[in-house]
């Protein structure tokens, strides 16, 4: 396991690893666009990154997570979980209400985000189809509708 070597930090927008947000989001439009109002995140092991994060506020109450990455040569080494396990406790520091996320209707990304306490809370049609110029495939599957997932916190 990487946990006991990964170092997480906030960094501003413009320091944020393209490459990295552009696997997991990949329309650099949308990239840039959402990345100007949010919160980033990276994960480094030593010196390089490794693993990085978006989070913006959409409300006082609601935060979204528009995008995490990890380096694909470091994935499946809980790099991925410690960032997610982060955000989640950087976001009720901030006093929001709920983390909200949009993901694909299939894949692992569903039990990696459920495994921490989001719900599905409801379906956009099309999402993907309208969303981007390009085709996005998984696992040789078209990702066309989107899940939305959401963690609510607790009160205090
Ligand atoms: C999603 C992502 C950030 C997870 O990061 P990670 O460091 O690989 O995740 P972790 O090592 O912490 O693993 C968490 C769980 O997800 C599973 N997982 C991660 N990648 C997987 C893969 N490619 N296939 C199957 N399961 C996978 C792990 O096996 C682990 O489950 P386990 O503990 O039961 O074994 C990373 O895989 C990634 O960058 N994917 C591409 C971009 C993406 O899809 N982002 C999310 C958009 S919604």
């Amino acid at each position: 396991m990487a946990d006991h070597i990964t170092k997480i930090e906030e960094i501003t927008a413009s320091e944020a690893p393209m490459d990295l947000l552009l696997q997991a989001d990949p329309s650099i439009k949308n990239v840039k666009n959402y990345l100007r109002q949010s919160k980033c995140f990276i994960a480094k092991l030593e010196d390089q990154i490794v693993g990085a994060c978006v989070v913006k506020p959409i409300s006082k109450n609601t935060h979204e997570l528009m995008n995490i990455s990890v380096d694909p040569k470091y994935q499946k080494t809980g790099i991925g979980r410690n960032l997610l396990q982060y955000v989640i406790i950087a976001t009720r520091e901030a006093k929001a209400r709920r983390l909200e996320v949009g993901t694909g209707t299939f894949g692992y990304q569903l039990a990696f985000y459920q495994r921490e306490g989001f719900r599905v809370y409801s379906i956009e049609k099309n999402f993907f189809l309208v969303n981007y110029e390009e085709p996005i495939y998984e696992d040789g599957i078209q990702l066309k509708d989107m899940l939305r997932l959401m963690l609510e916190f607790e009160r205090d």
